[in-house]
């Protein structure tokens, strides 16, 4: 049987979502029963090949657990739409670095790591044999990414980022993985039907239609952790660059644009509200405005795409290609090493699996 073997940084919401789609779709033969995915087959690959071996947190609750039950384990929020059984899977306990803002220590409920230690991240996805490590981890994480990265590259392992930090997208991270054999695929996830693709699809629509767009915004709202932590303007550099870049490379001229996370609403939990303006001039002179609102369930938005991204990766894995890969970043991506329209990456990850692009 194929197998793709997973290991996992950070058991928050999209980890939740994430082991609980490989369940839910587990038995799914159709494609057109299974929203979310590409496909069922992804290069010979079914969803229920993924088999999860590791995962790493810095929750005293989490810590120690099963995957299975960490990751119904608060804070995590992420709403419960699959059965999960004991997956025989240990949650350890990951060095913390930077990944627990000041702000987070409780929200986190962070173990005491001089007192418990933690593991050697690399150690584990050797004894584990994980063919990859999947990199949730919250925003800000510059120190503890870079951990995860070089673990996976010591232990021979390849690395899916889907947070705003820049690995697969920096030339020097790109050539790390490159020059041992491995591939790299990211940065930060572009989810299914998310803010993100939402307002690069609305702009692009205005430029192909030749309207000269003159300022846009994307503001967002959301009550998870995840929101929680990029409360603090700091921790979040990279996420604006990340989402602003997502859109603002669908314009060939310089727009005025304000794109972030925009405010913390606990009550929301893991509901994320998304408002989208654009305004600009059409024939005439004439100005026309375009709002939108989304609202969605934040966590289980990413998991399809990641679940794709796992299946890319492995067929990287499988044909010996290293490096960034340049056709599943660009269409699962936010911050890809290549910024192309989403019609175009989907086309090239079709031709990925086909075999008629090699990255
Ligand atoms: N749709 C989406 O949800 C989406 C889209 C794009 C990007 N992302 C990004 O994915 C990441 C994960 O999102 P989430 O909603 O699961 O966040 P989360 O806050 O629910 O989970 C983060 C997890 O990381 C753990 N952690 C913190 N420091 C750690 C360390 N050093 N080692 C191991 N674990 C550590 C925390 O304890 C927590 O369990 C975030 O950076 C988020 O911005 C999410």
């Amino acid at each position: 049987m194929p197998e793709i073997r997973v290991a996992i940084a950070g058991v928050g919401n999209c980890a939740a979502a994430l082991v609980q789609g490989v369940e839910y779709y587990k038995n799914v033969t159709d494609n057109t029963k299974c929203p979310g995915l590409m496909h069922v087959n992804f290069g010979g690959y079914h969803i229920c090949d993924i088999r999860f071996v590791a995962a790493f947190d810095v929750n005293e609750k989490k810590i120690g657990r099963d995957l299975g039950e960490a990751i119904f384990v608060e804070p995590n929020s992420c709403a419960r739409f699959a059965k999960v059984p004991k997956l025989g899977v240990n949650v350890f306990s990951g060095p913390v670095f930077d990944g627990v803002a000041p702000h987070m220590k409780e929200s986190f409920r962070i173990y005491d790591e001089k007192k418990l230690g933690s593991v050697d991240a690399s150690a584990v996805l050797r004894e584990v044999e994980a063919d990859l490590l999947i990199n949730f981890l919250p925003v800000g994480s510059f120190k503890a990414t870079r951990y995860y990265a070089r673990a996976a590259v010591d232990a021979n392992c390849a690395f899916v980022n889907c947070i705003p930090e820049f690995i697969a997208s920096d030339p020097d991270w790109g050539e790390k993985f490159r020059k041992s054999g491995l591939p790299v695929a990211g940065d930060d996830i572009k989810s299914q039907l998310g803010a993100t693709i939402l307002h690069r699809n609305l702009i692009k629509l205005c430029v192909d239609r030749g309207i000269v767009v003159e300022e846009t915004y994307q503001l967002n709202l959301g009550g998870n952790t995840d929101f929680e932590n990029m409360t603090v303007e700091e921790r979040l550099k990279t996420k604006r660059i990340s989402k602003t870049e997502a859109v603002t490379s669908m314009v060939p001229y310089e727009v005025p644009t304000r794109i972030g996370p925009s405010d913390y609403v606990p009550f929301l939990g893991d509901k994320k509200i998304c408002y989208v303006w654009i305004k600009g001039r059409k024939f005439g002179n004439l100005p026309v405005t375009v709002t939108a609102k989304l609202q969605v369930e934040d966590s289980p938005n990413s998991a399809g795409v990641v679940i794709d991204v796992v299946r890319a990766v492995k067929l990287a894995l499988d044909r010996g290609v290293s490096g960034p890969l340049t056709s599943i970043s660009s269409y699962a991506f936010k911050h890809p090493p290549i910024q192309i329209p989403d019609d175009v990456a989907r086309q090239w990850v079709e031709d990925f699996i086909a075999g008629k692009r090699d990255v």
